[in-house]
């Protein structure tokens, strides 16, 4: 079949609508503003965007058609569709049955073995792409450097080696507190090659934050750096890992450390190394061990809406297994591309799209620093321009703050080697989704609007480019393997634009296998609400075409700039200061952060109310928690608005918090006059 019957076959087959715009020719990119503005007039759901020819004609999946057919045959043949994809990687033992399903206990590549490892490098070393570049990085001061798969290899054997000397085992639990340097990803890698599960907190938190970390996944050995650059100032990760260390009450044993900003730290004798010296003790050779299909392969923690964050678990098959085919199918990732993802390490983004995915893959994964302004606002572009980045995945806060800090940053750019661009983390709104597609895409590149969690390893949905035309603002349909839907709280679906609860009806690879060391709160908080399939907390609703459109979370988790933060986390911070009684924190909607973080506070009896008290709050959970989870507003009441039973009504403070006026029943309310003086209050006062 040609190339052109293909792609013709590709729009007959799409819903009415889609159907119509992909039969259209793909319009040159000089006519984007004009076409942008006429879409203007039509609501934005309404817009639908089909790949252009030229993007199908070398794409993988190459029709509306032909993605139906598979995401089809993946829910009705698990085994053989993952069979067929689990066959791209490489095993040291073949696994027996596909799937072993016990709600909610999940086996994937059942009596297999494998490492991860060897996975992203050891196989990409027999042919051509022994040389090719496996990382490219900038420093935030501007240093470059590029490990090739080979050379990659053997800095994760070496430091593989020194995780050895330091007693490192298989199952053991290691933390990194780095900054987004390449030893960040040799030193995950290093813990899989050798079995050993990593967990990466994000250089954002703080040394309170590491503390609960190490304890809850008991973690031994930390590798961290004496600093990492942001916006020109040094973050202390080393100062933060100290911290976190004082008391004795862990049982970390070894700190490895990394010269990166090279200012003076302190140095525990005994227990602190430095990484480079620690080096001069190994070879390069490290063989790497054969792991379970299930075996553990790292912890990373997360929000939720209750307590302490949970360490959301992922094992070894079935999340590497995800991870690279959505790097194949999704990003479409080719032998040549230049790929980046600007999310941290620290987060699951950069756990899958940074590090595993790629590698896997065997693609050029680019790595950054520092913060996107830094020197100047047009940073990235000048990296997308340097490198010839072809696939481009960021988030909605950061497309918002492009937007906001002027077109001239980019236009005098030549970001033309971009092929496609990726969102994920929160819900992006037609107004940046438009703002990307003809800014940064030159209204060539498909946007693949991804929605996933930390809980779901990888991309759930999200279009797949080149057979789903695109709508802005909607993640559009669901990956393969992934049977979502809309559901009422007795899990019906809903009709149509009705919004409902988004739940995945089905175990699919890269699942979370658990929360760690804590079992029930795993089966309550993900499977409980419907029996039998998983809920995490997401409004959504289908149009027409049934496409999702992610609301956001419906539980008491925010989403700001991208970053999860429990509501109750912030709220604990808050009563852990002397002058707070108690607290409610709310999100209000924020034009560049999605939401922002407001906290209703009363005082003990006594205190007086003052905007430096406020200030100090501020800066309270900030030490508590992190930078990530600094108040945007602290409000001061005499009472919180509470039910006769004592909950407090957190959709009024939702709509005090965001200006609106107040709706709904307030019949259950304690005390009426206590949302009336709130509303009148001003902020801080
Ligand atoms: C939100 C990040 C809308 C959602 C990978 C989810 C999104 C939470 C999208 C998970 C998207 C992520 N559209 N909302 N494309 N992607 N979210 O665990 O509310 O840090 O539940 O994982 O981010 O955040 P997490």
């Amino acid at each position: 079949m040609s190339q052109k019957s293909k792609s013709s076959k590709a729009a007959k087959s799409k819903p009415k609508s889609a159907a119509k715009a992909a039969a259209k020719p793909a319009k040159p990119a000089a006519k984007a503003g004009k076409s942008a503005k006429a879409a203007k007039k039509v609501p934005a759901e309404s817009r639908v965007f089909a790949p252009s020819a030229e993007f199908v004609k070398s794409s993988r999946i190459q029709s509306l058609d032909q993605y139906r057919r598979m995401h089809a045959q993946s829910l009705k043949d698990p085994e053989k569709f993952f069979g067929r994809e689990a066959a791209e990687l490489q095993w040291r033992k073949p696994y027996r049955r596909v799937l072993d399903w016990k709600c909610p206990d999940a086996k994937w590549f059942v009596g297999g073995q494998l490492n991860v490892s060897e996975n992203c490098l050891d196989r990409h070393l027999a042919g051509p792409r022994r040389n090719k570049a496996a990382l490219i990085w900038e420093g935030e001061p501007g240093e470059k450097r590029v490990l090739t798969y080979q050379q990659l290899h053997r800095e994760v054997c070496r430091f593989a080696n020194v995780l050895k000397r330091h007693k490192v085992k298989k199952g053991d639990r290691v933390v990194i507190y780095m900054p987004m340097v390449p030893e960040a990803a040799v030193a995950m890698l290093a813990c899989t090659r050798i079995g050993a599960m990593h967990s990466v907190i994000f250089g954002g938190f703080s040394a309170e934050s590491i503390k609960d970390r190490v304890l809850d996944c008991d973690a031994a050995v930390i590798i961290t750096s004496d600093g990492g650059y942001r916006r020109g100032a040094v973050v202390p990760l080393k100062k933060n890992v100290d911290d976190a260390l004082k008391g004795g009450e862990t049982k970390v044993r070894s700190v490895i450390v990394l010269k990166r900003t090279g200012q003076e730290v302190h140095m525990e004798e005994g227990r602190d190394v430095w990484w480079h010296r620690e080096l001069e003790y190994v070879d390069a050779v490290c063989p790497a061990v054969a792991m379970d299909s299930e075996a553990p392969l790292f912890i990373l923690y997360t929000s939720g809406s209750t307590g302490k964050p949970k360490g959301i678990l992922h094992t070894t098959a079935g999340y590497l297994l995800h991870a690279q085919m959505t790097c194949k199918y999704v990003f479409d990732l080719r032998e040549e591309d230049v790929y980046w993802c600007t999310a941290d390490v620290g987060w699951v983004t950069g756990h899958s799209y940074l590090v595993y995915g790629p590698l896997a893959l065997g693609a050029t994964s680019l790595m950054y620093e520092g913060a996107p302004n830094w020197p100047e606002n047009d940073r990235f572009w000048r990296i997308i321009e340097d490198y010839g980045v072809t696939v481009f995945y960021t988030a909605p806060t950061a497309i918002r703050a492009f937007m906001k800090w002027g077109d001239e940053w980019l236009t005098k750019h030549d970001l033309s080697s971009l092929r496609l661009l990726g969102t994920v983390g929160e819900p992006i709104n037609p107004e940046a989704w438009m703002w990307y597609h003809r800014l940064v895409g030159g209204s060539r590149c498909p946007i693949v609007d991804t929605w996933w969690q930390t809980e779901t390893g990888g991309h759930m949905i999200t279009p797949i480019p080149g057979a789903v035309p695109t709508k802005p603002g909607s993640a559009t349909l669901p990956f393969f393997g992934v049977d979502a839907a809309v559901v009422d709280d007795l899990g019906k679906e809903v009709g149509k634009d009705e919004q409902g609860k988004l739940v995945i009806r089905k175990p699919w690879p890269s699942m979370l296998r658990g929360i760690w060391g804590d079992k029930d709160r795993y089966q309550k908080t993900y499977w409980s609400d419907f029996k039998g399939w998983y809920f995490a907390g997401d409004g959504a609703r289908r149009d027409k075409d049934g496409y999702f459109w992610i609301i956001g979370r419906i539980d008491d988790v925010l989403n700001v700039a991208g970053h999860r933060l429990g509501t109750a986390e912030v709220e604990s911070a808050l009563v852990s200061h002397p002058a707070v009684a108690e607290s409610a924190v709310v999100g209000r909607p924020d034009e560049l952060k999605g939401q922002g973080v407001v906290c209703f506070v009363t005082v003990k009896e006594g205190v007086k109310t003052s905007k430096e008290l406020a200030d100090e709050l501020k800066r309270h959970v900030r030490k508590v928690i992190g930078p990530v989870a600094t108040p945007d507003e602290v409000r001061f009441a005499a009472a919180l608005p509470k039910t006769r039973s004592g909950k407090i009504m957190r959709r009024l403070l939702k709509q005090i918090a965001s200006g609106e006026a107040l709706k709904g029943d307030t019949t259950t309310l304690e005390d009426v006059n206590v949302v009336a003086a709130l509303a009148a209050a001003s902020a801080e006062d």
